[in-house]
């Protein structure tokens, strides 16, 4: 069964940069082995994720991501089972704010600044899947690597 979730958490303050590329790249690579697909956003001291992929996946890597030291006050916004993927092009696209532009460029996502409306992650599911929509089509146009 194909289950897309989606949730908001804060990072830990202090993250570097450095740090950021780093889960996105472990994200990347774990996700491309796990046929995982999704987004990850940071934008001003939080994270807005959407991970896809099978139901036996997918929830024991949420266990796994909520005890995840680099962030916290994880709140899951959305889980519903859907027939196709949203973002089956990336292994998970990383989308960061104009604070983190030293963030390595070879980590594997794209790097652009975000639009207003997303600078209150409380968000609702429905407010959380049009930002997400409107990432995926309009924003980020490069397919992560
Ligand atoms: C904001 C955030 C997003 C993450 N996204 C993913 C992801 O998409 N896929 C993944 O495998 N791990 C992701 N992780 C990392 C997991 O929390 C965990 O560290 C990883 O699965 C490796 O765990 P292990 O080395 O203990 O097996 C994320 C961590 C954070 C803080």
């Amino acid at each position: 069964m194909l289950i897309q979730l989606i949730y908001a958490s804060s990072a830990h303050p202090g993250l570097s940069a450095a740090e950021l590329s780093a889960i996105a790249n472990q994200a990347c690579a774990r996700n491309r082995q796990q046929d995982l697909t999704g987004m990850l956003v940071y934008h001003d001291g939080a994270f807005l994720q959407v991970l896809e992929g099978d139901k036996l996946v997918i929830d024991p890597l949420y266990k796994q991501i909520e005890q995840d030291p680099r962030h916290s006050h994880i709140r899951l916004i959305a889980r519903r089972e859907i027939e196709d993927r949203e973002f089956a092009d990336w292994d998970m696209a990383l989308v960061v704010t104009r604070a983190f532009d030293q963030t390595d460029p070879e980590a594997c996502g794209i790097f652009r600044d975000l639009d207003e409306a997303m600078s209150d992650l409380s968000l609702t599911p429905d407010q959380a899947h049009q930002a997400l929509a409107m990432f995926r089509q309009g924003l980020w146009r490069q397919k992560a690597s």
